[in-house]
């Protein structure tokens, strides 16, 4: 594993990291969750990323009980949660960032994972209704309580985090240090051009996430959805359209021998290709089993094998 600094922080993060969307509850119950935990841990992987929305809140629960089943030293490890989408079908608790909700759901994350703080905390997208300066006045407000040490942001526009990073700096606030983008082979262009400005001039971390669009980009879907992938899990079907468009399959078929000169897996060579772009912090990883956290943590070995022909034959398949 490679350390990289998280944006201006003291941080050294983990260049790749491991993350609970889908998979905890839906696929992997306490134990199934630790060992996978635990394969990454192995691998060097200090960071673990949750969210509130996750699972209902079953996710933050697992991943609490998965911690205390490792037992692990607290100070070895980062492990963040993500505010915004909320858990309840009401004006004041769904899709917003007002202060209310972020101080009362903050407490209640903490209780669900048994921690007295997470390491991080995301506004997980960004509402445009509540003020920027409300919204980091009650991160600034959460970081002085102690339930958290660092807080970030997660697709917002670079000009929402520009105007929360001024009010910060007006008010000596504890400002945010990352932004949770979308970040693979597909999604891209708004993550390599939209927020130079953000991460040059303000040294914003990146921690980039499905960075196998949901695993696409392993080639598992070249021939339909299999019965054991994301694509066939229940109240997912709304993924099945993108895992199975046939232009994106053609450029998934059309990287193949690409990887294969590298020496690397599909899913090795595509998140490798994250980990290229010297911006990225953490590249944050899923898994549904312990033999693809191992297959994905391999990814590190290949980072450097993107020369400017291999970019070159890259962008071929995408123009
Ligand atoms: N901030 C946000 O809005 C946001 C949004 C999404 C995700 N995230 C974060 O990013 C993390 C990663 O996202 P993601 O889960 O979508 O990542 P991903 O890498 O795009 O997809 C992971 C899924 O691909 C399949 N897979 C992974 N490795 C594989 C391999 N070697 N071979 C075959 N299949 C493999 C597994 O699904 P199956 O085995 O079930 O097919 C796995 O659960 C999340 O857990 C979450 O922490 C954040």
């Amino acid at each position: 594993m490679k350390y990289r600094r998280l944006g201006h922080t003291g941080l050294k993060i983990s260049a790749l990291s491991f993350g609970s969307w889908v998979t905890f509850r839906n696929q992997a119950d306490v134990d199934h969750a630790a060992e996978m935990m635990a394969a990454a841990y192995d691998a060097g992987v200090n960071f673990f990323d949750n969210a509130q929305a996750y699972a209902k809140g079953e996710s933050e629960e697992i991943m609490g009980a998965a911690l205390k089943k490792l037992g692990w030293r607290r100070s070895s490890y980062l492990v963040s949660t993500k505010l915004y989408w909320g858990l309840h079908d009401s004006p004041l608790e769904k899709n917003t960032l007002n202060r209310k909700y972020l101080i009362e759901s903050m407490g209640d994350c903490l209780k669900r994972m048994d921690l007295d703080h997470v390491d991080l905390v995301y506004c997980h997208r960004d509402d445009e209704e509540t003020p920027a300066g409300e919204v980091a006045w009650a991160m600034h407000d959460i970081i002085e309580r102690g339930q958290a040490l660092y807080w970030g942001t997660s697709e917002w526009t670079p000009q929402r985090i520009q105007a929360a990073l001024e009010v910060c700096e007006k008010h000596h606030l504890h400002k945010p240090v990352v932004e949770q983008p979308v970040y693979n082979l597909f999604e891209r262009h708004r993550f390599a051009s939209e927020y130079d400005a953000i991460y040059q001039d303000n040294a914003y971390g990146a921690t980039t996430w499905s960075p196998l669009a949901s695993g696409l980009l392993t080639g598992k879907y070249n021939d339909g959805i299999p019965a054991d992938s994301r694509g066939a899990l229940p109240h997912f079907e709304w993924l099945s359209e993108h895992l199975t468009d046939r232009d994106k399959l053609n450029k998934v078929k059309a990287l193949v021998p690409i990887a294969e000169e590298m020496g690397a897996s599909l899913a090795q060579f595509s998140i490798a290709w994250c980990l290229q772009n010297p911006k990225v912090s953490s590249v944050i990883t899923g898994a549904s089993r312990v033999s693809q956290v191992h297959e994905n943590m391999e990814a590190m070995k290949f980072v450097d094998s993107f020369t400017p022909d291999v970019m070159e034959a890259i962008e071929s398949v995408f123009s």
